[in-house]
């Protein structure tokens, strides 16, 4: 049994994708399977957390022990996350959130007529920066993922979003991001330490960003 060095902390964390409809049969979406945070919150309850996992929809089963709140837009992720911010002290949010949705969403099916067809789309709410504006005694981890300018944009987001660390995966290397088991991260803390880590299994990254968290608790 792994050591229960998390006991009773309470940890949200997000997973997966957000799908912003447009019409009755149609969304967009990103290639977030949920491993990464399924990953999170599996090490996290093996460790005595208690888990809320919010989640976009995925294939995946609920880990045993972990409280999973199923979420299928930005705004439905926004109201669960902002509903159990108070009960955290600790909030990782590795979902990949669409930044934009559809301003409308019709309610019958587009129907085609060979001529251009144009989506117009309007920001989502940025659920990270929201929190970090009103985080009291929480731990805020991020999750960055960039395919250029992997350590310069991660940093914007720390300052940003009011983050304690953030952790940057280059979505565009083999072995790292979406899908797959594994993942290649560096961590970024507010104070400028950046850890660079070798491509290891999601649930041991996992494992690495929890040995974090312990160090702000
Ligand atoms: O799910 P998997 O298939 O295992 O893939 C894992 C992953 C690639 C999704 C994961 O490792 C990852 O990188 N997650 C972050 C994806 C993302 O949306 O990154 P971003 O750089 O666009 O956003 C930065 C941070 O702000 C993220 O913590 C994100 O949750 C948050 N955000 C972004 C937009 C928004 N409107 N609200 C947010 O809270």
């Amino acid at each position: 049994e792994a050591e229960q060095d998390l006991k009773d902390k309470h940890v949200l964390i997000t997973a997966g994708p957000t799908i912003e409809a447009i019409d009755p049969m149609r969304y967009i979406t990103n290639h977030s399977s949920g491993k990464m945070g399924y990953a999170i919150a599996k090490d996290a309850v093996s460790r005595g957390a208690k888990v809320i996992l919010v989640s976009g929809v995925t294939q995946l089963e609920c880990p045993e022990g972990v409280e999973r709140v199923n979420v299928k837009s930005a705004r439905d992720m926004y109201e669960a996350v902002h509903q159990h911010f108070e009960w955290a002290d600790v909030v990782i949010k590795t979902a990949a959130v669409a930044d934009y949705r559809s301003k409308a969403i019709s309610e019958h099916k587009i129907k085609k007529d060979n001529s251009h067809l144009t989506l117009e789309l309007v920001p989502n709410p940025d659920i990270l920066q929201s929190l970090g504006e009103k985080k009291t005694h929480q731990v805020l981890v991020g999750f960055a993922a960039e395919t250029q300018n992997v350590l310069e944009y991660a940093k914007e987001k720390i300052t940003k979003k009011h983050l304690d660390f953030i952790v940057a995966n280059n979505i565009a290397e083999d072995g790292a991001g979406f899908k797959g088991d594994t993942n290649i991260a560096t961590i970024i803390e507010s104070s400028g330490a950046v850890t660079a880590y070798e491509q290891m299994s999601k649930l041991q990254l996992g494992h690495v960003i929890l040995d974090k968290v312990k160090a702000y608790l």
